[in-house]
């Protein structure tokens, strides 16, 4: 199969998104043109030819913004510029004219549930001091006891410590993630109108899209008494609990959407929103941001009953908003799924669920996947096979398939990262008791060779292990049995045969294998078993493992030809 783009007939209608397959760029870890030990926009510029010829739809790039990076750059400090160690607006512009020009469109990720603090509103507020207009923009308190020393509440923060930090004249502000975010005040009109001018900036810029971080947090109730967190967790999230995924925050998607839709074609958005899933066609409805991530599969193993179970039930709500379903197998929050797959099982859906302590933003990474990260029982191999397996069942799926880098490569998690190396703010607040979500963040590699295997001239700001050199992409490009072949042919393929959003079942015969056909004939039969399988009839058009003698291997999927009727 050639590595060149066939053309992107889907490309040029407003829904586009509807069945892209989108590719997550972490741009500190993708490629870095300056020899700083950091990825930035020069360094993707240099990749496009890349991205065209693994064949995706579009490119959704994390945070690239001014940033002290006290949260991998989820902490910004300007949110219309360019973090100077990333490159510059010029170069953000090149980037986009370069993809567009081959065919990929481009996605930003919008931060607003909080700012850095070092954003010149936060640097204002502290300097305007209590009752001020500037501290109005973020969430700032009277603390407990009588000399106000105690924080407003034992609130615990998503990673970890307290969620109240206290400032120089004695008043607290609020902070879901770490003390350098804190959270906005989107009771305050002029937050919203911020955000409006940045999105329209980016808009205007040719962006095709966001990725809304933290969807389901930006409004509040912190009206007096503040509940306890005993009394906070016991409150049933229904659409009034006073932090999370409250009725009113629909209202700011709804004027988000009116400014999408002045563009043609309308700009497109998908929420990270960690919600009840009955909820989450809210967020996907076509009033509010189009689109929501289905998180689902970050919790399964790879297993067939759990697979159908989050298969089904994602079809069903997206068919409720209208929308279409997001597969995600990792991202630069979780365990990168070579690895999960590389684990002991987790047993079933609830019990995933149930086994994580904490929020629903924790479940699928920082509790105690990230701690398992690290476990000896890992099996390198066994982890890759099933995850090549799973992938290859995800891209036949309907809807849009998120890709994060590298596991194009079949990278694991790096675990061996020295306590004085590591940047995730879990590691630093939990005091090492989380690991933190640096192992799926290792820098990219594009050599075998070189001071950092050809992401950069110098050494990467986190350090690659020796076993990524027999991952890079120079190494993969030339083996037609690399995970990377595997990706790009499947990509390709998966272009020509996308159809119809509609999926039906076959039986089998057989708990442990799953098979279905598309609208056009096409069929996609995953093996999750470690028994064979007898290889149904039909034109193998590609295969996660090797397939043959009319038997489809344990933990293998395979595609098959449409046949003509
Ligand atoms: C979700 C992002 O994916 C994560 O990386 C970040 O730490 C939090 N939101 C806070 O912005």
């Amino acid at each position: 199969m050639s590595s060149s783009a066939p053309s992107r007939p889907a490309a040029a209608t407003a829904e586009w998104w509807r069945q892209a397959v989108v590719y997550q760029i972490y741009p500190r870890s993708f490629a870095d043109s300056n020899g700083d030990g950091l990825g930035d926009l020069p360094g993707i510029l240099s990749r496009v030819d890349y991205l065209a010829g693994l064949g995706v739809d579009a490119v959704w790039l994390s945070p690239f913004y001014p940033s002290a990076l006290a949260d991998g750059g989820y902490d910004v400090a300007d949110y219309r510029d360019v973090d100077p160690r990333l490159g510059t607006l010029a170069d953000f512009d090149a980037l986009t004219q370069a993809l567009h020009a081959r065919g990929i469109k481009v996605v930003v990720d919008i931060v607003p549930n909080h700012t850095s603090d070092l954003h010149v509103w936060f640097q204002e507020a502290l300097q305007a001091g209590r009752g001020s207009a500037a501290r109005e923009r973020y969430i700032f308190r009277e603390g407990r006891g009588e000399d106000g020393s105690e924080p407003p509440t034992d609130w615990v923060s998503t990673f970890g410590g307290p969620a109240w930090e206290r400032v120089a004249d004695g008043q607290w502000y609020f902070h879901h993630f770490a003390r350098e975010q804190p959270d906005l005040n989107w009771d305050n009109r002029e937050v919203h109108e911020e955000f409006l001018t940045t999105l329209r900036f980016w808009a205007d810029r040719g962006v095709d899209g966001f990725r809304i971080d933290v969807a389901h947090l930006l409004t509040k109730d912190l009206s007096e008494p503040l509940p306890s967190k005993a009394e906070l967790s016991a409150m049933p999230i229904d659409g009034r609990h006073p932090l999370f995924d409250r009725d009113e925050v629909q209202e700011i998607y709804a004027e988000w959407r009116a400014l999408f839709n002045e563009y043609d074609p309308p700009r497109t958005a998908v929420a990270e929103a960690w919600v009840h899933p009955d909820r989450v066609p809210r967020y996907a409805h076509p009033d509010s941001l189009g689109q929501a991530f289905n998180f689902d599969l970050l919790l399964a193993d790879f297993d067939a009953d759990m697979f159908r179970q989050v298969i089904d039930h994602n079809l069903d709500l997206a068919s409720r908003s209208g929308s279409s379903t997001t597969w995600v197998l990792s991202n630069h929050d979780v365990v990168r799924h070579a690895t999960r797959y590389g684990l002991p099982p987790v047993g079933t859906l609830a019990d995933a669920a149930e086994r994580v302590d904490g929020e629903p933003e924790e479940r699928a990474g920082a509790a105690w996947l990230l701690s398992r990260g690290a476990s000896p029982e890992l099996d390198r191999e066994g982890g890759i096979c099933r995850a090549r397996a799973a992938t290859l069942l995800l891209l036949g799926l309907p809807g849009s398939a998120y890709l994060y880098q590298g596991e194009e490569l079949g990278l694991h998690e790096v675990a061996e990262i020295a306590d004085d190396q590591r940047q995730d703010p879990t590691f630093f607040r939990t005091e090492g008791a989380e690991i933190g979500r640096d192992g799926c963040r290792v820098p990219l590699p594009w050599t075998a060779e070189g001071p950092s295997l050809g992401f950069g001239s110098a050494a990467p700001h986190l350090p690659q292990p020796a076993w990524f050199a027999a991952s890079a992409v120079e190494v993969e490009s030339d083996d037609p049995a690399s995970t990377l072949t595997l990706y790009r042919q499947a990509l390709h393929l998966r272009r020509e045969l996308q159809c119809g959003e509609e999926l039906a079942w076959e039986q089998t015969g057989r708990d442990d294998v799953l098979s279905f056909r598309r609208p056009n004939g096409w069929r996609v039969v995953t093996n999750f078993g470690t028994q064979p399988y007898p290889l149904p009839a039909g034109e193998v058009l590609i295969a996660s493992g090797p397939v043959g003698n009319g038997i489809l291997p344990a933990q293998t999927t395979v595609w098959l030809a449409p046949q003509a009727s």
